[in-house]
């Protein structure tokens, strides 16, 4: 039975997990969200980010264990992200998984927290089948080739923004509370996606390759244009996501064809994304591919997938040392 923090950047996360069998059971997950108190900034704020965290963190490990209704004692092993992230609050949920591992002289894992938004989509099952996966989060965005729990090949990435950077970065532009991804779905409901045509960027050299700054630049300079863009808000939303999701969707089946997959995984925080989930998933059906979505809990960033990571790696083996430490840079996979 493994605890785990997950704190990379805003939420403080403690989940408890359990092995059952060859399956996974997730005892309990919560979060406890920042996102009110940096909404006012506009963005997380990395100094008021790890100062909640260390305010937080003992309460909700406490209210974890009281949920699962288990104490500190059964208790197996602890786990907490080690990267990628901001420093400050990586060092918070770190610092504290040491000291409970340490304190009961019990094993410690630190995980990648992009290896555990890979795997979340597979909590249930508790075991990873061969996949391309997609991964589609506020800091990154990868497709990676997974042939099993640990062996994953990078095959494609960003090269400037992020997915969900995008989708804040415009939404901030459109003066859209933060985080702008599940603001600008809302309003593009009500839009005609094809009102606005910004570009879709082809890397001529790396055609599993993404970019999205160029697609905001062209935001920017349509919301010049325009005498009123409020007045325009659910179309340029919709034009928007359109786009990112037409990239997106087409380098993921093009990816999963060159690397003989036929399942697809999403997961992230733009997983959310329902117009997203459903253009992959008929993409996915035309090209005779599956789609293995995240349960919506696991998304945005939570404990419950860190567990499952720990979990997975106290199979491969007993315990990581207790002198590892963070690693605001921490990579994946390499091509
Ligand atoms: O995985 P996550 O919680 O954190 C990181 O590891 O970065 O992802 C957060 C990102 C934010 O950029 C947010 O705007 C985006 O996920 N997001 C969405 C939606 N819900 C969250 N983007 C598009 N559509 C959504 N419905
Ligand atoms: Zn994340």
């Amino acid at each position: 039975m493994i605890l785990a923090i997950e704190s990379s950047c805003d939420e403080t996360a403690v989940a408890i997990i359990r092995r059952e069998g060859q399956r996974a059971e997730l005892l309990t997950s919560l979060i406890s969200s920042q996102i009110e108190i940096h909404r006012q900034y506009g963005g997380v704020v990395p100094e008021v980010a790890c100062r909640n965290h260390a305010q937080r963190i003992r309460p909700l490990v406490q209210q974890a264990l009281d949920d699962a209704g288990v104490s500190l004692d059964d208790i197996t092993a602890f786990a907490a992200t080690r990267g990628p992230g901001l420093a400050s609050s990586l060092l918070v949920g770190l610092a504290y998984a040491k000291g409970l591992a340490a304190a009961s002289a019990k094993p410690f894992f630190g995980i990648n927290h992009m290896e555990g938004h890979l795997l979340s989509p597979f909590l249930e099952e508790g075991t990873i089948p061969p996949h391309l996966s997609l991964i589609v989060s506020g800091g990154h965005t990868m497709l990676i080739s997974v042939q099993a729990h640990g062996q994953y090949q990078l095959i494609g990435r960003t090269i400037d923004d992020a997915s969900g950077e995008a989708f804040d970065k415009v939404g901030r532009m459109l003066k859209l509370p933060y985080p702008g991804g599940p603001e600008i779905e809302k309003h593009a409901r009500e839009g005609n996606p094809k009102s606005f045509i910004f570009p879709r960027a082809h890397l001529k050299d790396a055609p599993f390759d993404f970019s999205f700054s160029g697609l905001k630049t062209a935001v920017l300079y349509q919301l010049q244009k325009l005498d009123d863009p409020q007045a325009h808000l659910a179309d340029l939303c919709a034009s928007f996501q359109d786009a990112v999701i037409d990239a997106l969707v087409k380098k993921t089946i093009k990816a999963a064809r060159q690397t003989d997959h036929t399942l697809i995984a999403i997961s992230g925080g733009v997983a959310c994304n329902r117009t997203l989930q459903e253009a992959l998933t008929l993409a996915a059906q035309n090209a005779g591919m599956k789609v293995q979505p995240t349960p919506p809990a696991l998304t945005t960033d939570n404990a419950g997938m860190i567990a499952l990571a720990a979990l997975l790696a106290a199979l491969d083996h007993p315990s990581d040392s207790l002198e590892i430490g963070i690693d605001p840079n921490l990579a994946l996979a390499t091509p």
